[in-house]
């Protein structure tokens, strides 16, 4: 049967993401893989979860497995209001931040219109970017005249201003004020996805986006990386007009966020155990960022380079122009080490000399002959192209 003529017309823009078809394509406990955007299984809460199940069902009963509200169970949104120093107005629970660039791209684009965004930038949102048929332009790329390159109607920004995916750069404080300026020189909303904020190791917290235009930011939370991915939990900060149009939207999405995990997510949250969770997981990260940075430093040939990420969990590497990252990449899975092509995450496919690096998620004894087994693959490459 010929199913082609039942699709819609977004279809053809559903990107598939590259990083997911490498998880189809190998098993990840047999390699060193520094490809997914995994925090560590340690971090997980494993024992911590009974006993917080236990009192959410002595808490609130048959209500944690009812159908609840679109915007999120009003403790949570409480809770998450305190601490964030904003009323809980201001506060929808999403089904992870994912659907909150999603609902974000579906609520303010039409096909055509334009979204400015880091580039590279994180391939989920570009994905979502996509889907509704959006042009996207690299904000980096927007000095002087390329503004007027733009052809579809611009209508916010997209950034991720700490410990970015994929780059693990920060955003300086004069970086965030420049990204508001802009916004509100072209009258634009922004959209600050900030699932790593949490997760800093090193240096001070940066005043958020949201703080310097809290009338125009819809700041995008997740507990992904701070309780577990699983839940698939999330949330939004934005103005209470904007969040309305995004609940209406979201009623045809998901009727309401998974109610249990949301009640789990606020006792795990109130009893401490969030805070103490990250206590632990900070200094692990830690500790695995400078494992690979000294790995890198002893085993990458002449001319790589690399960023030092304050916090998150990526590290990105610039290569000799000759290296062909995409090219290589099927070398680097048969030798037992994966990692994602930096030009995916570009939107003109650009950059085939970088890539990405996670070291939240790879075991640390597996780190070294990782970065070994890459290093090799690189030289080799390099060798091959001077001959
Ligand atoms: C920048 C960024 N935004 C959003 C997400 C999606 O996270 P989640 O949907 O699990 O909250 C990720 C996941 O890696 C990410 O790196």
């Amino acid at each position: 049967m010929d199913y082609g003529k039942f699709f819609s017309a977004d279809v053809p823009s559903f990107l598939r993401s590259p990083v997911r078809e490498i998880f189809r394509k190998v098993d990840l406990s047999a390699i060193c893989s520094f490809a997914g955007g995994y925090p560590a299984a340690e971090t997980f809460p494993l024992a911590e979860i009974p006993s917080l199940a236990a009192s959410v069902v002595a808490k609130y009963g048959s209500k944690a497995l009812q159908y609840g509200a679109t915007q999120g169970v009003p403790e949570l949104r409480e809770a998450i209001a305190a601490r964030y120093g904003v009323p809980a107005s201001q506060v929808l629970i999403t089904t992870s931040s994912q659907q909150g660039i999603d609902v974000c791209s579906r609520v303010f684009l039409d096909p055509g219109d334009a979204v400015l965004a880091d580039n590279p930038v994180y391939l989920g949102a570009l994905q979502s970017f996509r889907a509704y048929r959006a042009e996207v332009v690299g904000l980096n790329d927007m000095e002087g005249t390329v503004v007027d390159q733009v052809q579809g109607t611009p209508k916010f920004i997209y950034v991720i201003p700490e410990f970015n995916n994929p780059t693990g750069k920060t955003l300086t404080l004069e970086e965030r004020k420049a990204v508001v300026r802009k916004a509100r020189e072209m009258d634009l909303l922004i959209v600050e996805d900030s699932p790593y904020r949490e997760i800093r190791y090193e240096g001070s917290p940066v005043t958020s986006i949201r703080e310097l235009a809290p009338e125009r930011t819809l700041q995008l939370g997740s507990f992904s990386k701070i309780f577990a991915p699983g839940f698939r939990l999330g949330w939004i900060i934005g103005p209470e007009e904007l969040l309305d149009q995004i609940y209406a939207c979201k009623q045809c999405l998901d009727l309401c966020p998974p109610v249990f995990d949301q009640y789990l997510a606020l006792e795990f949250l109130q009893s401490g155990a969030l805070d103490r969770n990250l206590q632990k997981t900070i200094p692990l990260y830690r500790h695995r960022r400078d494992l690979m940075l000294s790995l890198l430093e002893k085993y990458m040939p002449e001319g790589v380079r690399w960023t030092h990420p304050e916090g998150g969990l990526f590290l990105w590497l610039t290569l000799p122009e000759a290296i062909d990252t995409v090219a290589l990449y099927d070398k680097a899975l048969a030798a037992g080490v994966a990692y994602v092509a930096g030009s995916f995450f570009y939107t003109d496919g650009s950059h085939r000399n970088t890539m990405r690096l996670n070291y939240t998620f790879v075991e640390e004894s597996k780190m070294e002959p990782g970065i070994k087994l890459l290093a090799t693959v690189l030289t080799k490459s390099l060798n091959h192209k001077r001959l």
